[in-house]
């Protein structure tokens, strides 16, 4: 989504300034042609040159700035830019810009731009709770500058409270969500990713490899693409992707009642779980022991079929399904598809599908087989979301 994209990066007087140099990086690894440009204070806490030396561009700092030829930097700059994103972005550079100042080079390309514009606050709690910075900050949101964060959390200054920077990895994703086409705006998307973990006793337990890679892939294409998406997930230990609500679930009855709760509530499900289809009859409340018969010959009993039932609901959601097969895989990805009675579902083998960050994936409909092109799980999220905005609304398709 950011490739070929041009940015100015601002970058104004907090000691957050320091992660804005990862987030450059990010930016230039995607990329991203990034222009920085630093207020004065800025400069107390990173040097220009940090960033021009991972932009590989200069750094700007000066509204007289001679290296431009038209000696008009601020204009020069704003005009090449698809957007702004300042961050950190001090409450005085907010105060400023919610008066229309332009009395040094970022507050005046701000002023002069003709693309949209983007800043992380990041500030002493009190002066994020403090009236002045409240109208600023509400006088901005009414002008349509987008306000990312700020976290709340340990702050520099030893005090605890909201005023963080968000972390440069959100940032990323709060950018790129940004450019990302809103086809599903307005739509409530619910899906579960991960594996489950059947309790067997206190320490023992039936799972398996799923690494939630895909499910959460999934829920950051979705959240990107405008939806309010809330994800079951079941244990792993992923970052929860930006604007998602994550509901953690660990078995697959735990994983059922979650879905079940919110699910006509929603206009999409989709099921990226790998769900045990077994439990242990009864988990033993103590450690059992090695020699028990209970261990040598579990008795299992069957878990509901969550897909399945989202699918019966008399009013139900879109549901879309994911089958991982080792062999066959078209054969019973439709089968699964039929039984389940879904639209849609996304088949992929074991072999490559399990664990990793890349997958090569089939979407199988009444129509057919419709394979994606190997890639990574992200990019194939995206395309995903896609089809199923197409599926939404088929007359807006692309
Ligand atoms: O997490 P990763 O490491 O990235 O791996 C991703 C994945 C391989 C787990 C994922 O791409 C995938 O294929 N998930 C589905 C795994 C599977 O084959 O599930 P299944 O055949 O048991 O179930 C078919 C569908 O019904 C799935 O959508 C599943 O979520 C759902 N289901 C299954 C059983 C059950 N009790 N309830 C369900 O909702």
């Amino acid at each position: 989504m950011l490739q070929g994209k041009r940015i100015v990066l601002g970058v104004t007087g907090s000691v957050a300034a320091y992660k804005t140099a990862w987030l450059l990086r990010r930016l230039v690894d995607a990329g991203v042609e990034t222009q920085v440009a630093m207020s004065a204070s800025a400069t107390r806490f990173m040097t220009p040159m940090t960033f021009q030396t991972l932009s590989g561009k200069p750094v700007f700092t000066d509204l007289w700035d001679a290296r431009v030829d038209n000696h008009m930097p601020h204009i020069t700059l704003s005009r090449a830019a698809d957007a702004i994103l300042v961050a950190p972005a001090s409450a005085h550079f907010l105060a400023r810009v919610a008066q229309g100042l332009a009395d040094d080079l970022l507050s005046a390309l701000v002023l002069a731009r003709q693309c949209p514009l983007l800043v992380a606050p990041a500030m002493n709690r009190q002066m994020w709770e403090n009236p002045a910075t409240r109208r600023n900050v509400a006088c901005l949101a009414a002008d349509g500058v987008v306000i990312l964060g700020p976290d709340a959390g340990a702050q520099a200054c030893g005090e605890e409270g909201e005023g963080r920077m968000l972390e440069p990895d959100d940032l990323f994703a709060a950018l790129t969500a940004f450019f990302t086409p809103r086809r599903l705006r307005g739509r409530r998307v619910l899906l579960t990713a991960g594996p489950t973990f059947e309790a067997i006793d206190p320490v023992r337990g039936l799972t398996n490899l799923s690494s939630g890679r895909m499910g959460y892939a999934v829920a950051r294409a979705a959240a990107d693409a405008g939806a309010e998406v809330t994800l079951v997930s079941g244990p792993v230990a992923r970052a929860v992707p930006w604007g998602v609500r994550r509901v953690s679930v660990c078995s697959a009855l735990e994983m059922h009642a979650a879905v079940m709760e919110r699910a006509t509530d929603v206009d999409v499900f989709i099921g990226v779980a790998a769900v045990a289809d077994y439990r242990p009859a009864h988990a033993a409340g103590q450690k059992i022991k090695k020699d028990a018969e209970t261990l040598r010959t579990l008795s299992l009993v069957p878990n509901p079929d969550i897909l399945a039932e989202v699918a019966a609901l008399p009013d139900p959601p879109l549901c879309v399904g994911f089958a991982a097969e080792s062999e066959n895989l078209e054969a019973h990805a439709q089968a699964k598809r039929r039984r389940k009675n879904l639209p849609l579902i996304v088949g992929n083998l074991i072999q490559e599908g399990f664990g990793g960050d890349e997958n090569h994936v089939v979407l199988f409909d009444e129509a057919g087989a419709h394979p994606l092109p190997p890639a990574d799980k992200v990019t194939l999220a995206r395309q995903l979301i896609e089809h199923i905005a197409q599926l939404l609304e088929p007359e807006q398709t692309a």
